[in-house]
Parts: structure tokens; sequence; C-alpha cells
């Protein structure tokens, strides 16, 4: 049976500030998606947040980047938006860069994860999501997940994983896009996707099946908007088991809390802290970046789930560690490396400070 997973998502509205989600805004997108399953557009979803950012994610039938879906989405988040304004929640309409919706939601603000998938007897698939963050934070967990062994043992002990995995990067600058094959070209992988603000994986395949086994969001709101417009807090679907990474291999990763762009304003390097679906709430100067797991088994389409995958005990430490390194990064104030580099300050009062001052800068020997 061929299914397409949508994980569609957008900040249409803070509760407080960019804490967190408001409950009757969910509730209102579930309404909109029952009506949806009720026609027989949607087999099913699932409606939840991370910190301020509205995720919707769907099952159907109507395959990747299909027009109905794409505009149950922006509708569903446009009503939000309304209810958000009335609400008078921060930064209503946040994700929502047009007025007009015309055919597909890429480009226009929210966020997107798609795959059209043939499910397997079981299908165990991984929803992640991030707050506080943008599309490159993905790029470490991902190569861990499918190119080293030293986080997944099935690339050396799997028969059917042995082969290695292909990356498909985005240069999020310039549109452009190149596959990479893992084991032979893992140096030529990494000198990419370790610059994480230029460079996203966008998807991973089984080289051995072809088959899709991760794919994510890669919007970059402020490259779209040529202005700061909040972080492009991302998603990304991975599947599990078999010939994809066993769950806790899916999952190891995120056991180092890897710093990543994003936190206050969007401006700060700080560390991305996994936690459960309710601890989402990023507070401590808007922070520190999150990410939760929604765990699901699909049957014919139907979401099984979720679990909340990162609500183990087993994160406790690495929560700590996180809240260890936010603190010290904190202590650098407006000082880079927790304060993002030059090129990434383009959207904010750089330019205009540096216009100010131009004529005093003088001649320096
Ligand atoms: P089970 O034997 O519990 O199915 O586990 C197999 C596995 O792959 C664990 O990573
Ligand atoms: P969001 O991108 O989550 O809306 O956060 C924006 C921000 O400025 C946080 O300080
Ligand atoms: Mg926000
Ligand atoms: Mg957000």
């Amino acid at each position: 049976m061929k299914l397409t997973l949508s994980v569609i998502k957008a900040d249409i509205g803070g509760y407080v500030g960019h804490s967190a989600s408001h409950p009757d805004i969910l509730a209102k997108a579930g309404e909109s998606l029952t009506k949806a399953k009720k026609t027989g557009l949607l087999i099913d979803y699932h409606v939840t947040q991370c910190g301020d950012d509205l995720q919707l994610i769907m099952t159907h039938q109507q395959g990747e980047e299909n027009e109905r879906i794409h505009k149950l989405a922006w509708d569903t988040f446009v009503e939000g938006t309304k209810l958000a304004k009335a609400l008078k929640l921060y930064g209503a309409g946040q994700d929502l860069l047009s007025d007009a919706f015309s055919g597909n939601v890429k480009g226009m603000g929210p966020g997107v994860a798609e795959m059209e998938i043939e499910e397997r007897p079981s299908e165990p698939v991984i929803v992640f999501m991030a707050d506080k963050t943008s599309a490159g934070a993905w790029n470490m967990p991902l190569y861990k997940m499918f190119a080293d062994p030293f986080n997944t043992i099935g690339l050396i002990i799997a028969p059917n994983m042995h082969t290695g995995f292909a990356f498909e990067v985005h240069d999020v600058k310039e549109h452009t896009k190149i596959t990479l094959n893992t084991p032979e070209e893992i140096y030529d992988l990494l000198i990419f996707i370790g610059a994480p603000s230029r460079y996203a994986v966008k998807a991973v395949y089984s080289r051995e099946t072809k088959e899709i086994a991760a794919v994510s969001s890669t919007q970059r709101l402020s490259l779209i908007a040529g202005r700061y417009v909040g972080k492009d807090d991302p998603v990304c679907i991975v599947r599990a088991q078999s010939q994809f990474p066993a769950v806790g291999e899916v999952l190891e990763p995120f056991s180092l809390p890897h710093l990543v762009e994003g936190w206050m304003r969007g401006s700060h390097h700080g560390p991305l802290m996994p936690v459960a679906i309710d601890d989402a709430t990023p507070t401590r100067f808007d922070g520190p970046p999150r990410v939760t797991a929604a765990g699901f088994q699909l049957a014919d389409g139907k979401l099984i789930g979720p679990r909340d995958m990162f609500a183990d005990k087993s994160f406790d430490r690495t929560r700590q560690w996180a809240n260890e390194v936010a603190e010290y990064m904190r202590r650098h104030g407006p000082f880079e490396p927790h304060r993002l580099p030059l090129e990434e300050m383009e959207y904010t009062t750089m330019p205009q400070v540096a216009k100010k001052l131009a004529k005093r800068f003088t001649k320096a020997d």
C-alpha cells in the first residue's frame, strides 16, 4: 500500500511570547483535520506542538506536494491565525509569509517534510520536531544515524544496511542539491554538512533498496522573506528497524546536546536539548533549543501512537549536560561564538549600525 506521511508545521502565534502554543490553537487545528479525515482526504492525523510551533502530522494517499493536502494545512494555519489574533498571541501568523495560497506551502513560510512509502509489515517511524533552531540542526544526528558505526552498529552487523546510505544535501542559499554516498564519500559529505547554516541534509536513502529512510524540512524563513522573521524551526521524519537503523540507533545521536543555531532572537548558538513533548517550552533566554520525538507504528496508514520517545529517563543526563552547556554559553553574552557569526547577523541591526558609523571608520595602518 502506497502511503504518504506529511508533517507540515508553522508558528502561528506564541503563548506566552515564543515559549509555547496555546491549547485552543491545537484544538482548532484538530477540528480542521477531523473534517478532512471524515471526507476521506486524510487516513489519520495527529496534532501536536513543539514550543511555539504547531505540528500537523498527517497520513494520506495523495502523494508528496499534493495541492489538497497543502491547502488543508494552509487553511488550518490561516484559521488558527484568526484565533491567535483574537487571543492576541505573540507573533500571530508569524510563519505565514504570503496572503494567498498558490498550490503548495513550500516557500510560503510553513516547514514541510513528506515521504511517500510502501508501508512495511511493521513500520516504526519517528517524527522529530525542534524549536529555537534551524534546518541544519539535523545534519549531525542524521550523519550519526546513517553513517557512523560508533552510533549505529547495524551498519556493520546488519547485512541489509552494510551497503550504506545516500545523503541528499541542499545548499539552502544557492538552491542546489547533491547526493553523496556513504561510507565511501563521508569526507566529501562532512565538508558540506559540517556547515549547517548553509548545507542541510534533505533526505537519506537506503543504497540497498533505494527506499527513503529520512526526510527533513529545509525551509529557511529569513532567506524566503529577505529579513529575520523567526527561526525555521525544523522537522524530520525517520523510518526505523529492519533495513533502517533500530529505534535506539535513531534516538542515540540526541544523547549529545550538540550546538545549533537559534535560541534567543534566532541569533545564538546553544545546545539542542532532547525533551518530553510537554517539556518543549523554551523559556530560559527563550531556550535552550528543544527537540522532541513522537514515535508511531503505522498500521494501514493509521498513526498508532505517539509514544513520547525523549520522555525516557535515559535522556536525563543529556538534559543536565545541555543545561550546563547552556549556562556556559550564556556567560558569553553578546560575544561570539554564543552570538552567531557576522554573516548570520545580516538580518539584524548590524547593517544599520555599520551604515550609521561608516564615516567614522578611518584608514588604519
Ligand atoms: P528485539 O530482539 O527486542 O526485537 O530487538 C532487536 C533489535 O534490533 C534491538 O535493537
Ligand atoms: P521562534 O522562531 O520560535 O518564533 O522564536 C523567535 C525568537 O525570536 C525567540 O527569541
Ligand atoms: Mg514564535
Ligand atoms: Mg518556534
